[in-house]
């Protein structure tokens, strides 16, 4: 069989930079080099020979997270210049980069999401307000942006208001949600038509750390992944249904990741990932690896979902 040209996009400009240049060099080696032909390109400064190159590649796989990478310009560009790439297309990644339209979109679709206020940058903001109707700890974020940067846990209403002037560093809409404490589990589905869940991740990032920080995420054995969660049957599928129907919700396609929390009987909704973590041992790698499927095949079935959805579009 012909190999294919595949387009590896890892880099780009956003705070997820390097992030992207490590998943990038790992899909690099683990994709089959007997069935592609792999050229990579960092959006920072190669988008001009992706242009170039465009009549030449296949599909693009691309491992870029959070602006201009997750949020459907990268997305956009393909589209215009032809080229079928894993998962979601502008409108989907376009959604699942914010998290108000995200919360809008799953309440719509009958899911549960933490209770929350949105502030604008010339917002007045009543402190006393915002404990009295969400209480406390709040977790303050910035509606775009992810790897939880932005991001607190606010256990005094005097730390609120610092919380909030670092959020707004990231973006102009800054969410302020009453903290979920439950078990954290984050659900990997893929497919085109039929839907196909991964078995859930439960985490646990150790107590040095307060949440699933920055820090958290990617210091080697800052978090135990435990994989299946340890949650009963009954919850799993309900928390596996959830991650299918925010999918589908948020218009994504191919596949993602949705974050959760679980708390006694009722599964919360944080946010789905359009671009999940590609390094080996990220999470919907791991959550694949249970299903059977190796890091490698993984890259080869989005690689088909790609190019099978751009045949059906058409
Ligand atoms: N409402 C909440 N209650 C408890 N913990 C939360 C809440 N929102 C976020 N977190 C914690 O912060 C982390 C990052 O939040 P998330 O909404 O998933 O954004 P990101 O895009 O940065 O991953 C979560 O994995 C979780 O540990
Ligand atoms: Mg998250």
């Amino acid at each position: 069989m012909k190999k294919l040209t595949i387009a590896l996009l890892s880099g780009g400009i956003s705070s997820e930079r390097d992030v992207s240049i490590a998943s990038g060099d790992q899909v690099y080696e683990a994709l089959d080099h007997n069935k592609y032909n792999v050229l990579r390109y960092d959006p920072k400064t190669d988008i001009q020979q992706l242009v170039t190159d465009a009549p030449k590649i296949d599909a693009a796989l691309i491992i870029l997270h959070g602006p201009f990478g997750e949020d459907g310009t990268i997305q956009g560009l393909l589209d215009l210049l032809d080229i079928p790439y894993q998962g979601s297309g502008v409108l989907g990644s376009a959604l699942g980069m914010n998290k108000l339209a995200s919360k809008h979109l799953y309440e719509k679709a009958g899911l549960l999401v933490p209770p929350y206020m949105v502030l604008g940058q010339n917002d007045g903001f009543d402190e006393d307000a915002c404990t009295r109707s969400l209480g406390l700890p709040l977790v303050v974020k910035p509606v775009g942006s992810g790897s939880s940067v932005g991001i607190s846990i606010v256990k005094s209403k005097d730390l609120l208001k610092n919380a909030v002037k670092e959020a707004f560093t990231q973006d102009d809409k800054v969410l302020i949600e009453a903290y979920i404490d439950g078990i954290e589990l984050t659900g990997g589905v893929i497919g085109n038509d039929q839907l196909e869940a991964f078995p859930l991740i439960e985490i646990v990032p150790d107590k040095s750390y307060e949440f699933f920080d920055y820090a958290a995420k990617y210091t080697a054995g800052a978090t135990k992944e435990i994989c299946p969660a340890r949650i009963n049957d009954e919850m799993a599928e309900k928390a596996q249904e959830i991650a299918k129907t925010a999918h589908q919700a948020l218009f994504c396609k191919g596949y993602s990741r949705t974050d959760m929390i679980l708390k006694n009987q009722d599964i919360f909704v944080l946010e789905t990932n359009t671009i999940p973590g590609m390094t080996a041992t990220s999470l919907l790698p791991q959550a694949a690896g249970k299903a059977g499927i190796s890091f490698s095949r993984l890259l080869d079935r989005l690689i088909e979902l790609s190019m099978e959805d751009r045949k059906i579009s058409r």
